[in-house]
């Protein structure tokens, strides 16, 4: 039997950030399929949800009901237990996604090699940075014509901010696509090869090819090794350190649809990505291998089953070990409970977990009793981990019940989902008109959804758009006056003031005029 330290320390936990289409699910996939976790391709579920038409309900539950078992995927590989945490893209993004940054203790970010950094991974890799958690840079489809992958370094250190360092290097792109340089094993892996055995090729000391090959010839060789000697001579050095704090990205091309560079990526991946790391509480910094069993929860699903209308509390481990039965109290009330049905999540299936420890994520049936950010112990004595920030949302309906008679359930409702964290609610100054604000379109029809359905409660939404909240340090400041329909000013349901931008130019008009004003965002 191996101790708790032994197994803590063969976790590895992660998420995949990366724009709708970058290849998130194909490399998914792959990954799984090194892990024996699936046996055929086509197996991870949930894909594509942009697909489905967002005003038909039954379809998104549908879609929700099948993709939450693949939020969570666990496989084994090389002694390792990996833990891969799913970033809902398309409808689906939501403060969810961002949520899930939070339970990891890593992230691999896919690039399309063809289109550079986009949008939804920026923001995405905005958090990351937040957390200063080690990013893996995963360059994909390389099998087809794409950026240069100079160009593609240039982007991340302009557009992340992030300085690199490329493990491999690729050989030609396309149809032309020869393989990947391998500075990192010190080999060349070829992309089209009939045998197995001649997939590597091994380089000498000088780098150069130790063996006779007819690509020694070509052009493309000698372009490799020019560029290779400008990142010997300028580049960033390897340093395991900046990896470990965020502050250098190893890069990796391949192709996840051929499945190429894949299992070179997730064996030098597992070598360098964290084990499950200390996380800070009101106690101080826990250590995962300490005895007594601690975590948190970081997202709730509601709704799974629309006949049992039950939810599902996703809980990450962070010290001891679960066992299923054992006696937890909730920090937040100091009620303790047995935790008789908790659930691992599989590629193609959700079942029953006996025993999990700091790094896994699992998931716990919830009649209503958890909220995001609680924290739960086994043994006392009581600790609360540190509050999930606040994400900026950039969506924003003007909300109010339908039958004004049932204010009461409507007020209930909003109350409690907001507590949960499916939504955010501010109110204007003196009218107290609701506003709901969210990251993803889905969360309104989430919301509305559930108001119907779990509090009796219709409700009347009226889209104000996309603006930009910002939050004010010297709040003394500011009066009533500066609010008009292009700046806004709101309550958070702290009290705290906001104003919501029309755009950045509003913004920026804004700051112009009122240099004394310290605005800010907490996602920055
Ligand atoms: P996502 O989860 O990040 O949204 O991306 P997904 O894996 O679904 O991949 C998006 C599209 O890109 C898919 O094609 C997929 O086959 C393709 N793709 C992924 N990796 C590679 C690669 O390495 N090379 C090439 N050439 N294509 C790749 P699709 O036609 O949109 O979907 P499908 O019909 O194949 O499922």
């Amino acid at each position: 039997m191996a101790s708790l330290k032994e197994e803590v320390l063969s976790r590895r936990t992660f998420a995949i950030i990366s724009h709708p289409d970058a290849g998130k699910t194909t490399l998914t996939e792959k990954l799984l399929l090194f892990g024996g976790a699936i046996r055929d391709a086509g197996t991870v579920k949930g894909k594509k949800t942009g697909k489905y038409a967002t005003s038909d309900w039954m379809d998104i539950e549908k879609q929700r009901g099948i993709s939450v078992t693949s939020s969570v995927m666990q496989f084994e590989y090389d002694g390792y237990r990996v833990n891969i945490l799913d970033t809902p893209g398309h409808q689906d993004f939501s403060e969810d996604t961002y949520r899930t940054l939070m339970a990891v203790d890593s992230a691999v970010m896919i690039v399309d090699a063809a289109k550079g950094i986009e949008a939804q991974t920026l923001k995405l890799f905005k958090v990351c940075r937040m957390r200063g958690i080690p990013i893996f840079t995963f360059i994909n489809k390389l099998d087809r014509q794409a950026k240069q992958p100079l160009e593609l370094l240039a982007e991340l250190e302009e557009v992340l901010g992030i300085e690199s360092y490329p493990m491999n290097w690729p050989i030609g792109m396309g149809k032309e696509f020869f393989g990947i340089y391998d500075r990192f094993n010190n080999r060349i892996e070829q992309f089209r090869t009939e045998k197995e055995e001649d997939r590597f090729l091994p380089l000498n000391d000088e780098g150069e090819l130790a063996v006779d090959h007819e690509i020694k010839q070509s052009d493309l060789y000698n372009q490799t090794l020019e560029e290779i000697m400008l990142l010997e001579e300028a580049g960033n050095e390897f340093s395991e350190e900046r990896i470990a704090n965020g502050t250098l990205s190893p890069v990796f091309f391949g192709s996840a649809l051929t499945n190429f560079g894949v299992q070179t990526f997730l064996e030098t991946y597992l070598q360098f990505a964290p084990a499950p790391q200390p996380r800070m509480s009101d106690q101080g910094e826990i250590d995962p291998v300490s005895e007594q069993f601690s975590g948190f929860v970081f997202k709730i699903q509601a709704n799974m089953n629309p006949a049992h209308r039950d939810r599902i509390a996703f809980f990450r481990i962070c010290s001891g070990k679960f066992e299923r039965g054992m006696s937890v109290t909730l920090t937040r009330t100091g009620k303790s409970s047995k935790v008789s049905q908790s659930t691992q999540f599989l590629a193609d299936d959700r079942s029953t977990v006996n025993e999990a420890v700091s790094g896994d994520i699992i998931g716990l049936y919830d009649t209503g009793t958890y909220q995001i950010g609680d924290t739960l112990v086994g043994e006392k004595p009581l600790l609360q981990y540190e509050k999930l920030p606040q994400f900026t949302p950039e969506l924003f309906m003007k909300v109010s019940a339908k039958n004004v008679m049932k204010q009461k359930s409507f007020h209930k409702g909003i109350e409690q989902l907001v507590q949960e964290g499916a939504i955010q609610l501010y109110k204007t100054l003196r009218t107290e008109e609701y506003i709901l604000g969210a990251v993803g379109q889905l969360q309104f029809e989430v919301f509305e959804h559930r108001m119907k359905g779990e509090y009796n409660s219709e409700v009347m939404m009226q889209p104000i758009g996309s603006k930009i909240a910002r939050w004010i340090e010297n709040e003394e400041d500011v009066n009533e006056n500066l609010s008009n329909s292009r700046s806004m000013l709101v309550k958070d349901r702290f009290d705290r003031l906001v104003f919501l931008f029309e755009n950045e130019f509003a913004l920026r008009w804004f700051q112009d005029k009122n240099e004394q004003i310290k605005l800010y965002s907490p996602m920055e």
